[in-house]
């Protein structure tokens, strides 16, 4: 399985933090913000990943990762020329795909829990259809939303609507075959011009291919589109780095636990960093070493 990070858009919600810098750049506590979003699909499983922004700001992610040897991964990087929608995706990604499944993860998109890395390797690993996760959300009109038969059988999945059928929000982590190539170039653009995830998702769902996964309550979901959610993740992750002497969104410790890399390329990789920096500290104590 193939692994694609959608980081360009405008981010018009952070202005004026986002006018001259792309969002998933800025700092959720003592990392980018791109990291979260990346450990995410290396916990899965996935080693091939596909960065996407926008002209202006792939070189800084270039810059910032590399090809991902020293993380043991290998990244590749494409530019979206305008943000025309998250299912854009796929075409731009189509020739790095190729003939694979593929998993979607939006920049902005924090998650953090051991049920749902587990649920995530489990997708990782099917290559058949679609899996997305679903979250209970206080306000679900932002979201795609999806409505649940008495069975909890999904019926219907909507972009934004005005009255939720329910308060489940589709979270920004997609796995889908290969098909999702086809799909994606069939769909035409929506009223707001951006090609829907939401469109692509409910053709999954027509087709009776389509698995939803509800995440509970031991799982964090945070986007960071707006002032406070991004301040609520990182006083999130502060709290839980702190008290647990942990590390979230971690791409050093995805990749040793992965057997990627050996101890010695995280030491190697944070001889950049100043000893006492908190992110390397608290990385190579959960460690112990
Ligand atoms: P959104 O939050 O929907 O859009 P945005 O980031 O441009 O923000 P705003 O609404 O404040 O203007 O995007 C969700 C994620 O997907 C985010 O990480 C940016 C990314 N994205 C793209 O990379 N390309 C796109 O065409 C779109 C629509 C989003």
């Amino acid at each position: 399985m193939k692994g694609i990070i959608l980081a360009g858009g405008k981010a018009t919600r952070l202005y004026p933090l986002t006018q001259v810098i792309s969002k998933q750049l800025l700092p959720v506590y003592n990392k980018p913000m791109i990291y979260y979003p990346l450990t995410t699909l290396m916990q899965a499983g996935i080693r091939e990943i596909l960065i996407i922004s926008t002209p202006h700001d792939l070189p800084l992610y270039e810059e910032l990762l590399g090809n991902g040897s020293n993380i043991g991964i290998d990244l590749q990087y494409k530019v979206q020329p305008e943000p025309k929608g998250l299912a854009e995706a796929f075409l731009i990604g189509e020739s790095f795909i190729g003939n694979d499944s593929c998993s979607l993860i939006l920049g902005d998109n924090l998650f953090f829990g051991s049920r749902f890395k587990e649920s995530t390797k489990r997708a990782a690993k099917n290559n058949q259809g679609a899996s997305i996760f679903a979250y209970h959300v206080d306000k679900p009109h932002a979201y795609g939303v999806v409505e649940f038969d008495n069975e909890n059988r999904a019926l219907s999945i909507v972009e934004k609507p005005e009255k939720p059928r329910s308060n489940y929000a589709v979270t920004g982590l997609y796995f889908y075959d290969n098909d999702v190539i086809e799909i994606a170039k069939s769909i035409q653009p929506s009223g707001r011009g951006e090609m829907e995830i939401t469109d692509v998702n409910s053709i999954y769902l027509e087709n009776k291919n389509l698995k939803v996964f509800t995440l509970g309550t031991g799982t964090a979901w945070l986007d960071t589109g707006t002032h406070d959610s991004l301040i609520e993740a990182s006083s999130f992750v502060r709290t839980i780095e702190n008290r647990q002497g942990i590390a979230i969104g971690s791409p050093e410790i995805a990749a040793f636990e992965n057997k990627w890399i050996e101890v010695e390329q995280i030491k190697e990789n944070f001889s950049k960093y100043p000893s006492n920096h908190r992110y390397t500290e608290s990385i190579l104590k959960s460690l112990n070493t």
